[in-house]
């Protein structure tokens, strides 16, 4: 038995030793063909070629990255990219700031109405979120709707209902463009969804105007705004200290008011934030439980079959 042993240890030594023998004489062969390819002036010449060429080609696409002033296109083409700011509704566990959606609206209504429509939220949209009914039912009814036909086939005016959406300030598009120097005021019901940067790039927007740089010039009845794509916008600034007074006596700064109206118009874009993390919330637990139980159940159906050792007797042979 021991003799058997021995053999099987020798023969195993042997085994381990012949692919380590192996190995080292084909990474000495491997190693002198890697040297001779780098040092050989063939390879050289065929990389500075690949290298030259690449960076041709590149920059013939985009320009010349070493020399950024000859790029095909500037950051400015792109706007500048709006920083990253701490929503309070930025976190999975976080929810919007109902607080600032009521001052939001405020701001919105007082300002951001005259010019912008906002098609997509009606009165009743207000209600638990930044408002109450009654006081949503008052803010709609301070509205004239037109509606009809009545029974002699007129069209009358009434006052707004819950149901109704937002009023536009425009009757059409046209009229929007006339009012605005020929640039379009657009919808903002999806603005944050629909600009890259989202609520970040809205805030960035509102707070951003500056002078415009020096040798930079904007045409008249535009204005100067770095986040813009292409730096000149036709939207002036609308927001300035002390613009609107909030009823909860928040101060109205410039900053504020842009913070409150841009959480506005996040939660105008995507109204089921709040209840989307809470679903999401109570499907993770779930699932993980399922997870947990369907282990469990797996271990305990596969415990028979894992821990069952197989015997082959072989019969006893008679010589
Ligand atoms: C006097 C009219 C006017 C007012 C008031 C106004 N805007 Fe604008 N807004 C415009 C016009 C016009 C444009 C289109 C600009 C362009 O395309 O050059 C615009 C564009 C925008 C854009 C889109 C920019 C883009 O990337 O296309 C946003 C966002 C915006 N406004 C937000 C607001 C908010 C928020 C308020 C209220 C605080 C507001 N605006 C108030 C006229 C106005």
């Amino acid at each position: 038995m021991s003799g058997r042993f021995q053999l099987f240890r020798q023969s195993l030594r042997q085994a381990q030793q012949a692919p380590s023998l192996a190995r080292n004489a084909s990474t000495a062969a491997s190693q002198s063909a890697f040297t001779r390819a780098t040092t050989s002036t063939r390879t050289a010449v065929a990389l500075s070629l690949l290298s030259g060429g690449t960076f041709a080609w590149y920059s013939s696409l985009y320009g010349n990255p070493l020399l950024p002033e000859v790029k095909a296109e500037s950051a400015a083409d792109h706007g500048l990219h709006a920083p990253e700011y701490p929503w309070a509704h930025k976190g999975p566990f976080e929810t919007f700031d109902h607080a600032a959606i009521r001052r939001g609206y405020q701001v919105y209504r007082e300002v951001c109405s005259t010019c912008h429509s906002l098609d997509r939220v009606a009165w009743r949209n207000l209600v638990g979120v930044s408002h109450g009914v009654s006081e949503a039912k008052t803010m709609a009814e301070e509205v004239e709707y037109q509606d009809g036909p009545d029974a002699e086939g007129q069209m009358f005016q009434r006052p707004g209902k819950l149901s109704d959406y937002f009023p536009r300030p425009y009757d059409n598009e046209e009229a929007a463009r006339a009012g605005n120097a020929g640039a379009l005021p657009p919808d903002l019901s999806l603005i944050t969804k629909a600009r890259h940067g989202g609520a970040d790039y809205v805030y960035a927007l509102l707070t951003g105007y500056v002078d415009p740089p020096p040798g930079v010039e904007i045409r008249e009845g535009l204005n100067y705004n770095p986040y813009f794509p292409g730096g000149a916008i036709g939207m002036a600034r609308v927001l300035y200290d002390g613009l609107v007074e909030f009823e909860d006596g928040t101060p109205a700064t410039t900053s504020q008011m842009a913070k409150d109206v841009t959480t506005f118009l996040a939660w105008a874009s995507e109204p089921e934030l709040d209840q989307r993390k809470k679903m999401g919330m109570q499907a993770s637990i779930i699932l993980t439980g399922l997870l947990a139980m369907s282990i469990w159940v797996k271990k305990f159906k596969w415990a028979g079959i894992k821990s069952r050792k197989l015997v082959y007797n072989p019969p006893s042979v008679k010589h």
